[in-house]
């Protein structure tokens, strides 16, 4: 059994930039409520059988609806392609409720939002919950061109509401090529929070740069897994389900989310592959192997807990609050 889903309907359906649409959803019942989210959520659409992918909402907060923002990706693994062409108004789809693996420091002395294409999703829901505070924020839109800019009105409408907020664009096409996130980034005060969401080279660079520019207070959002290195743990694992008050062996072939199900002890799951954090699950005990793309390194290294989607205990026995 995973999660507890939700049946919204599809109530519009726009174009927002070249290849990309928004999709705002309701509840298919007429009385429902969709729970409540934070700036940086994101909800898993299940799409077809086996089909499920995590998009971050956009919109305010306090809305009690959720609208999301989908590029037709050209390296669609599928569901981009689905959102696009298969997708009608008042379709009606599970999804699962609101996850947040991007969270905002909203009491920070500045915050820097850098969205790189349609990563601008979540950092426009930041942008707005910022700007709402009166904060001291930046905003920095980049995308391949003017054209391919996503949700640029709105945030330019947010900028304009709240004079204060300092906008910056950078288009490839007019600079002739990506940002220099070290030279953008550099010079902001010490303690402020640095947030980006984007494609994996520019969130590879802003990593980078906000180590070079010792900023500490580094936060991404990814939208596709992290390509990992061949696994090192490669033998049966030994789990122990403290409890549920039980031990699994876990083959080499089998995730431990599966050999946990197959146990029938219950855990949640949604995407299987590492990103959407709906299998997070505290350790107890033991050496993690972590092969997500949600934790940072550091909260990796702190081994409190793991994603039992893609991870794996390395030696000895794995204890796990399940
Ligand atoms: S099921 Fe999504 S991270 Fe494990």
């Amino acid at each position: 059994m995973g999660e507890a889903l939700l049946k919204a309907r599809v109530h519009a359906l726009r174009l927002e930039a070249r290849d990309v649409i928004s999709v705002e959803l309701q509840p298919a019942e007429s009385g429902a409520k969709l729970p409540a989210f934070e700036p940086g959520s994101h909800i898993d659409l299940h799409l077809a059988e086996g089909l499920v992918r995590s998009y971050s909402l956009l919109n305010g907060a306090n809305d009690r609806r959720y609208v999301i923002g989908v590029l037709k990706a050209r390296d669609s693994r599928g569901g981009s392609r689905h959102v696009h062409e298969q997708l009608k108004l008042g379709a009606e789809l599970l999804i699962s409720a609101p996850r947040n693996n991007f969270r905002l420091v909203e009491d920070a002395q500045h915050s820097v939002l850098v969205a790189g294409g349609i990563g601008v999703t979540p950092l426009l829901a930041m942008l707005r919950r910022l700007a709402g505070l009166g904060r001291s924020v930046e905003f920095i839109h980049c995308a391949r061109s003017r054209a391919d800019a996503a949700f640029l009105e709105e945030v330019e409408a947010i900028v304009a509401a709240h004079p204060e907020v300092e906008l910056r664009h950078h288009f490839d096409a007019t600079h002739g090529g990506p940002p220099d996130l070290r030279m953008l980034l550099a010079g902001k005060p010490p303690g402020s929070h640095f947030y980006c969401c984007g494609p994996t080279p520019m969130l590879a660079a802003f990593e980078e740069a906000c180590a070079a520019l010792g900023q500490p207070n580094a936060h991404i959002e990814r939208f596709s897994p992290v390509e990992q290195a061949p696994a090192t743990s490669t033998g049966t694992c030994r789990v122990e389900l403290r409890r549920s008050a039980r031990v699994i062996e876990v083959k080499p072939d089998v995730s431990i989310l599966d050999a946990v199900l197959a146990a029938g002890v219950r855990a949640d799951h949604s995407c299987h592959e590492g990103m959407c954090g709906a299998c997070e699950t505290r350790v107890l005990c033991g050496d993690v192997e972590h092969r997500d793309s949600i934790l940072t390194k550091q909260e990796q290294a702190a081994n409190k807990s793991m994603m039992i989607c893609v991870s794996r205990g390395r030696t000895g026995t794995l204890v796990l609050d399940l």
